[in-house]
């Protein structure tokens, strides 16, 4: 039984994706703990309704990064796990903090990378004129938003589209892409070498 560790900042929708896909299909995992740095977010009040344990590390309450990430990684280990999933997680960790975790972190970012890593990526995408936008499951590497793929969905960018309508469908495709590429990693399913992730049996890493 794989333990996954969620980390949050908000309403965890893809924390709650993953958590359902996990009880309903059956994964030899289970979603032992979410762990917030904001004490409000919404996702603390779904996984105490679920029976999630929580756990809230506060960055205001640290001098300075390393100290926060530092208190983070203790609470993180606490929990022993064997997978750490980012969503939603609005705090950049420090390289340290990432080299702890390496090959057993994945982060989701809203852009089809290596295309607009960072902040406002729907904004930025529509600026650009793209006419596809997407979304893109990834290892954690001390480099923000970088990092081997995992998998991708390709969203059609519509006319008359802004970022709030963009981002709504992109989300849409995130719940279903985030559950199952963790779901292939607590399968054994994901390989990594040389920077490229290599989906044993062989399926599609690409969904449009
Ligand atoms: C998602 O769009 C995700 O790609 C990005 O932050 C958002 C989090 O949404 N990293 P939620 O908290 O999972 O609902």
């Amino acid at each position: 039984m794989k333990r996954i560790v969620t980390l949050v900042s908000g309403r965890g929708s893809n924390m709650q994706a993953i958590h359902a896909a996990c009880v309903q299909q059956g994964w030899p995992a289970a979603v032992v703990a979410v762990v917030s740095n904001r004490p409000g977010a919404g996702a603390l009040d779904y996984a105490a309704a679920q029976g999630i344990t929580t756990a809230v590390v506060d960055h205001r309450a640290y001098p300075s990064r390393d100290t926060f990430d530092d208190a983070l990684a203790a609470a993180v280990d606490g929990f022993r796990p064997d997978l750490l999933v980012l969503a939603g997680f609005m705090r950049i960790l420090g390289a340290a903090f990432v080299r702890r975790y390496e090959g057993r972190m994945l982060n989701i970012h809203p852009s089809l990378l290596p295309a607009f890593p960072g902040l406002h990526t729907h904004r930025r995408a529509l600026e650009a004129g793209c006419q596809a936008a997407g979304a893109t499951v990834h290892f954690v590497t001390p480099e923000l938003d970088h990092g081997p793929i995992v998998m991708q969905s390709v969203v059609p960018v519509r006319p008359g589209d802004d970022e709030h309508r963009l981002a709504d469908r992109v989300l849409a495709t995130e719940h279903s892409i985030y559950p199952l590429a963790v779901r292939w990693f607590v399968e054994g399913k994901l390989a990594v070498a040389d920077g490229r992730v290599r989906q044993l049996a062989g399926e599609s890493q690409s969904f449009s």
